[in-house]
């Protein structure tokens, strides 16, 4: 990872922690959910699509500020998937962010009431009142998630993805797949991060989202990959699961080589998608770099 795209991780870190913990350390009427929701969401996690909330922001000019809501929104929304991912009933996995996943540490019913309750928190977020925004970019922004995430989006990817769960799978459909329930949230992080600057052009908007698009199937084709070479330590949730499940992924399909080969040609699709873009983008072209290369 270059120095630039470390303190640029650590200080878009720093602002979605410090806003995400406003939101969620204080009194709600049930203590045992308000305490799972921060355990969920807290003190884990690599924050990927914050940061490219604020990477696209960053490239168009914005203010950084601008762009906390979105940040922690795409977060929240995130989380819910993953306390939702790991479910009995879903992937079955017991380790999240290197703890126990929520239904482990608290109930199956919590979890669920977790998810539930994160996705709602991050609407509720997006739409508050705010003077650094006009209601018509909110408005978009809430739009553009809510689109994401629901049965055109990740939760379809969802579907598909319980669907293909033990069946021989093509790799248009694994594509497909894979662009919902991954790609359609880090789609629509990069364009939150776009309708948080004032004038967003249409032509600079599409060459961020062909970017997101790229690197959206790039990092759950390396999500595959460090399923099959990581240790449980390392990813802090529980190698090989999708062997044992017998999930379709890029390397059940491709092999280990061919699949890295794919990440890499995606990441050079990704860099060419931000031709027209600024050196103010280039902290999105080395986010493309990382993530064919993370290790967890
Ligand atoms: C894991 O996402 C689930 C996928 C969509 C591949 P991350 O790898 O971003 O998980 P955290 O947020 O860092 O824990
Ligand atoms: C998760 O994909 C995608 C969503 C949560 C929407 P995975 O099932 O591959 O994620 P991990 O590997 O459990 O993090
Ligand atoms: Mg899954
Ligand atoms: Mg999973
Ligand atoms: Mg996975």
């Amino acid at each position: 990872m270059t120095p630039r795209l470390e303190e640029f991780l650590q200080t878009c870190q720093r602002r979605v922690e410090a806003v995400l913990e406003h939101e969620l350390k204080r009194e709600s009427p049930s203590d045992e959910l308000q305490e799972a929701m921060s355990y969920a969401c807290l003190d884990g996690g690599k924050r990927i699509r914050p940061v490219l909330v604020y990477g696209a922001n960053l490239a168009l000019g914005g203010d950084l500020s601008n762009a906390d809501a979105a940040a922690a929104a795409v977060e929240l929304m995130h989380s819910y998937s993953l306390v939702h991912d790991d479910l009995p009933a879903m992937d079955d996995d017991d380790l999240r962010r290197g703890k126990a996943s929520v239904h482990k540490a608290y109930s199956e019913a919590t979890a669920i009431l977790v998810g539930d309750a994160l996705q709602s928190l991050a609407f509720t977020m997006l739409s508050r009142s705010t003077p650094k925004l006009a209601a018509c970019a909110q408005l978009q922004q809430v739009q553009e998630l809510a689109r994401a995430v629901g049965n055109d989006g990740m939760v379809a990817g969802q579907a598909l993805d319980f669907a293909a769960t033990g069946v021989e799978t093509s790799l248009d459909d694994l594509q497909t797949l894979h662009g919902l329930k991954t790609g359609a949230l880090i789609r629509a992080s990069v364009t939150l991060g776009a309708f948080s600057v004032d004038n967003c052009d249409t032509e600079r908007l599409q060459q961020l989202q062909s970017f997101a698009d790229c690197i959206g199937l790039a990092f759950q084709v390396r999500d595959d990959i460090l399923d099959v070479t990581s240790d449980t330590e390392q990813l802090g949730k529980p190698q090989g699961s999708d062997q044992l499940n017998g999930k379709a992924t890029y390397v059940s399909l491709l092999g280990l080589e061919r699949a890295q080969s794919k990440a890499s040609e995606l990441t050079e699709e990704a860099l060419h998608a931000l031709q027209g873009l600024s050196s103010e983008a280039d902290m999105l072209r080395d986010l493309a770099h990382y993530i064919v290369a993370r290790n967890h």
